[in-house]
């Protein structure tokens, strides 16, 4: 089992790039399951999960070659030769569901498995199935699976989201790019992955309005051809390092970054006394007298709930007290027993977190229990005293490329060691 080994810190320096974004990645490689041929997608991230959206698609028969440099992949999915997404696959990782739509368009069914429940809440996918409906699509569950099916194309509709949810935004959008007519999405979620997602699909010559915000109209397309794309820079990954250079007092310039998209995190970092500075491609972070500040989740461009976790260790250290409410997901605050455990003083009250800051954090031994969580444990583990021992580190690695050696790069005392 592998792990980390953070020993405390002092301020992070230098400069650090950003991989392409998780959340977009895996999208756009299920997004290829909709044409005959070889698509070419670069800034491909280094992690586990697109490891397993590429088996997941194999598995379908689809063909992927990945580069040498690992930043660039090819997949063919001329000879698909299944439709069913395996439980092995689907239970490693919950973004696996969506390759349904693009199934479910290409062939006219797709069986998958039901995701069941993750670390972070029951994230059931109630509205992606609402899309299909709205398709055409009917839908059976048994065993396990949930198969989706339609005789003949798809038909567009109308559908408004309950809630703006991501991935159900993205799962529909993938189906009604092939279906007959157009296709209306109410309450579509405007996160700057659904905009990537959108922009390889029109790559591929579907008619898509209005991506990016909360009304996408799709007018489908008989056939779509293979395109190639690059993958926009992780915010999240980014937010995280100018977090790094928060909380250790560092002066940190994160390369390769949207700053649009890094809008509610800096503003928070500011807030909290941080100075951060944008250029065009990159931002700097300079660490300052840290003050707490009071932090809710929301959908894009609200705060991230892929944030949340980040702010709870830095809000920890900061002078006063704060308080951290998550609104996405139910149970998002796996982490704090373990702040807690290094010398966090954090309370839970339902969906919130008071958090009396200044605390002096120390070393413990921790377990990352999901990719969020363990990232808010390195932060921790920078500036506590001592060592920090962090177990389950396949967390991280699913959504961090090669996070110990970047932040080797700035200064950090971090080392992963296999056993
Ligand atoms: C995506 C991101 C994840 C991020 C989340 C919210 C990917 C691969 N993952 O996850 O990193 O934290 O957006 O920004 O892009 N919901 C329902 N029914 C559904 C679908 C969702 O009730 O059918 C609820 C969920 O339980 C959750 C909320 O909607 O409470 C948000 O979920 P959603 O936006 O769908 O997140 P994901 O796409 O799973």
């Amino acid at each position: 089992m592998s792990r980390l080994i953070i020993t405390e810190s002092g301020p992070l320096k230098g400069k650090v790039r950003v991989s392409g974004a998780k959340n977009s990645v895996l999208p756009i490689i299920a997004a290829s399951l909709l044409v005959d041929g070889r698509c070419t997608i670069d800034e491909i991230p280094y992690l586990n999960d697109v490891r397993i959206m590429c088996d997941l698609v194999k598995s379908l028969g689809a063909s992927v070659e990945i580069f040498e440099d690992q930043t660039k992949l090819q997949i063919n999915c001329r000879s698909l030769s299944t439709n069913t997404a395996p439980y092995e696959l689907v239970n490693k990782m919950r973004a696996s569901f969506l390759v349904a739509g693009p199934l479910l368009a290409k062939t006219g069914a797709a069986c998958i498995s039901l995701p069941g429940g993750c670390a972070i809440g029951t994230r059931p996918v109630d509205l992606h199935l609402k899309g299909f409906v709205a398709l055409g699509a009917t839908i059976t569950q048994g065993h396990g699976y949930i198969e989706v099916k339609k005789n003949g194309r798809l038909k567009g509709g109308k559908v408004y989201l309950d809630f703006p949810s991501v991935g159900a935004t993205e799962n529909i959008m993938m189906a009604a790019v092939l279906a007959d007519g157009t296709t209306t999405i109410e309450n579509a979620a405007i996160e700057p992955e659904i905009v990537d997602l959108a922009t390889y699909l029109t790559t591929m010559g579907a008619d898509i309005k209005g991506a990016g915000t909360d009304t996408i109209k799709i007018s489908g397309a008989r056939e779509l051809k293979a395109a190639d794309h690059a993958i926009i820079p992780d915010r999240i990954e980014a937010g995280t390092y100018m977090v790094a250079a928060a909380i250790t007092g560092g002066d940190v310039t994160i390369e390769n970054v949207v700053t649009d998209h890094l809008k509610p995190v800096t503003a928070k970092l500011r807030e909290a006394g941080i100075e951060v500075s944008e250029e065009l491609t990159s931002i700097r972070v300079r660490g300052g007298n840290l003050k707490a500040v009071d932090i809710k989740t929301h959908p894009y461009p609200g705060f991230p709930t892929d944030m949340q976790s980040q702010m709870t260790s830095l809000m920890s250290i900061a002078c006063g007290t704060s308080m951290v409410i998550e609104t996405i997901f139910e149970n998002r605050f796996m982490h704090v027993c373990e702040l807690k455990r290094m010398g966090a003083n954090i309370k839970i009250e339902g969906r919130s977190a008071i958090i009396e800051g200044c605390s002096k954090l120390t070393g413990a031994q921790v377990k990352a229990t999901d990719l969020r969580s363990g990232a808010a444990l390195i932060l921790a583990g920078l500036v506590a005293e001592g060592t920090t021992e962090i177990t389950d580190i396949d967390h991280i690695d699913r959504g961090y490329s090669r996070v110990d050696d970047k932040l080797r790069s700035l200064g950090a005392n971090i080392i992963r060691t296999e056993e």
